[in-house]
């Protein structure tokens, strides 16, 4: 199967030299990866800036705003069999980045932002028959309820769903998986690279 894979941050800019974004490490998307291609899948990785060398084996595309990640994404989706969205796709970008470097001012800035294209809800809206698209929430409230939530609105199969009270970019992890069928899976507080080989195993089994 072809398993289309995004990771890591986005970067949306203000000026030449500064940008908006995350803490995502990218571990997750690049385990799933490193795991979909030891199971035999054709892999390609859409990632955003992040310190990871690419899977071997897998086909890396680097891209840095939402927008350049919504561009690779839309080229490889139709034909993909399976799309799995754990970048952190930001969801605000600075309306009109600054060509010039901003010198600071007295007193206050006020930065303004536009949303970005939501990727994996517009993949939702285009998903062929058989193809397989999963989220992750990442929450700090209502898990359940935002993760179920997200998996309807965005017309998803599956969605992992993680706590991110202690914050983003941890080795370890927990999910909660819910598919639209209304199966529900605990997978217990592990290293992302065990996390992941478990996920794909629930999404694509043997
Ligand atoms: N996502 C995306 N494009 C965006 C934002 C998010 O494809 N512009 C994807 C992420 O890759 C992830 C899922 O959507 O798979 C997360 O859903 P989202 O509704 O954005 O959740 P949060 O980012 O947690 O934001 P919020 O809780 O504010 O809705």
């Amino acid at each position: 199967m072809h398993v289309l894979i995004s990771a890591g941050p986005t970067r949306e800019k203000i000026d030449p030299v500064r940008f908006i974004s995350n803490r995502s490490s990218g571990r997750m998307g690049y385990a799933l990866a490193a795991a979909a291609v030891r199971a035999g899948h054709r892999v390609t990785l859409v990632s955003g800036p992040v310190a990871l060398p690419c899977p071997e084996g897998a086909k890396r595309i680097s891209v840095e705003s939402a927008a350049e990640m919504a561009a690779a994404i839309r080229g490889c989706a139709d034909d993909a069999d399976v799309i799995i969205m754990a970048a952190a796709v930001a969801d605000y970008r600075p309306v009109v980045p600054e060509s010039r470097k901003m010198k600071k001012q007295p007193g206050e800035l006020v930065l303004k932002l536009e949303r970005t294209e939501d990727i994996l809800a517009a993949l939702g809206q285009s998903k062929r028959p058989g193809q397989i698209l999963v989220g992750f929430a990442a929450e700090t409230d209502d898990l359940e309820c935002n993760a179920l939530d997200k998996l309807r609105r965005k017309n998803l199969d599956w969605i992992a769903a993680n706590w991110v009270r202690d914050g983003f970019g941890t080795p370890d992890n927990a999910l909660v998986v819910f598919h639209r069928g209304g199966e529900r899976h605990v997978l217990e507080n592990s290293p992302k690279e065990i996390l992941a080989a478990r996920l794909l195993r629930l999404i694509l089994p043997d």
